[in-house]
């Protein structure tokens, strides 16, 4: 392979040597077959195409100090596969085919996994997608599951410098019994056009707040949102945002670290009374907020000093990354280290 510039990596699509695939037919699940082809060939009628039966994740591999390749928390990956898959009708992956494929796409593109402090990862990216044809509006019987994985840097262009967003009243990426707790690319369609009008104005990504009152928060365009008082992570409860694994993680973390922990509806009128903000996700890691603008209200909100992050997302922000790149040891079980051999 050409030599990367990796530590001017983008958030972004880098070809790598093979993924992994899984048909599912005739009612189970094939065996693992690898792939050098950036292409899958599907029947023009597959209801992916037509009725958005498709399911994805995200998660990162890392180099970490002592040279080993880390996978963090795959096995909740494969559950909320899992659940995504069920939810929208689709053969579900089970968690150990997951697991094994997710392994098996790392190992094959280890020379993609960024060196230790380059500030980049291999993000992988499994898909779910079903190929069988149907006109009337019916779930598939077959279903391909890919698993490709691609080096990248970080989703923000700021990195772990604090983030300006802007919270959006005009649209909803999900309703409340909708999809929002599950991760189908439809809701990442419904926010594009929020999300591009935002990056339009400067704004790195959207706030959005509950679909019924718009009174609560709900979640920062592609990761939860956190807030900090009184030595205490908040996060909000909401059926419509996605179970983040980076939050969960986070919550993990900061009662580990002696915080409180609440998780509840937040509401936006409370946001002036934070000592901290952050967005969290595989991509985002933590994201703290700077500033949330609240246009429609001529209201905005800053919450770093001199654009620098505040003390308790760095510790969080420290540790986590700590864990990840096996400089602290991980006393949750969130590593699983991959054998090279
Ligand atoms: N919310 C949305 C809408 C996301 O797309 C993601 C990314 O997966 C997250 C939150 C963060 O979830 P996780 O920490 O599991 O990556
Ligand atoms: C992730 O954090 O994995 C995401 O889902 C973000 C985005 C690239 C979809």
């Amino acid at each position: 392979m050409d030599q990367l510039d990796w530590k001017s990596l983008p958030f972004g699509y880098v070809k790598t040597n093979y993924n992994v695939r899984c048909y599912y037919r005739n009612g189970a699940w094939g065996e693992l077959e690898i792939s050098s082809s950036e292409h899958i060939s599907m029947h023009m009628a597959a209801t992916a195409l037509h009725y958005g039966q498709e399911a994805f994740e995200g998660l990162k591999a890392y180099r970490g100090v002592d040279g080993k390749i880390r996978l963090f928390r795959v096995e909740e990956n494969a559950m909320r596969m899992a659940k995504t898959a069920a939810y929208i009708s689709m053969a579900v992956p089970p968690i150990d085919l997951f697991v094994s494929a997710v392994k098996k796409a790392v190992s094959l593109n280890t020379e993609f996994v960024p060196p230790y402090e380059s500030g980049a990862s291999l993000y992988i990216r499994p898909l779910l997608i079903g190929t069988g044809p149907q006109v009337g509006v019916k779930a598939a019987n077959e279903f391909l599951l890919v698993i490709f994985a691609t080096p990248v840097g970080p989703y923000y262009k700021q990195g772990f410098s604090p983030i300006d967003i802007v919270i959006e009243r005009d649209t909803d990426r999900a309703a409340p019994m909708g999809t929002g707790h599950v991760k189908v690319g439809g809701n990442y369609a419904a926010s594009l056009p929020a999300q591009e009008k935002a990056h339009q104005l400067g704004y790195a990504a959207v706030l959005y707040l509950d679909a019924c009152e718009k009174k609560y928060i709900d979640e920062a365009g592609t990761a939860n949102f956190f807030a900090i008082k009184n030595n205490t992570y908040i996060t909000p409860d909401s059926q419509s945002i996605l179970p983040s694994i980076t939050n969960k993680s986070l919550i993990q973390l900061a009662e580990h670290l002696g915080m409180k922990v609440e998780r509840r509806k937040i509401a936006v009128d409370e946001l002036p009374t934070f000592e901290e903000t952050g967005a969290c996700g595989t991509a985002a890691v933590i994201s703290p907020i700077n500033k949330i603008d609240d246009k429609e209200n001529n209201k905005s909100y800053t919450f770093c000093k001199d654009n620098k992050a505040g003390p308790i997302s760095h510790k969080l922000y420290k540790h986590f990354i700590g864990i990840q790149y096996g400089e602290i040891p991980d006393p949750f079980n969130w590593i699983t280290i991959l054998d090279e051999k």
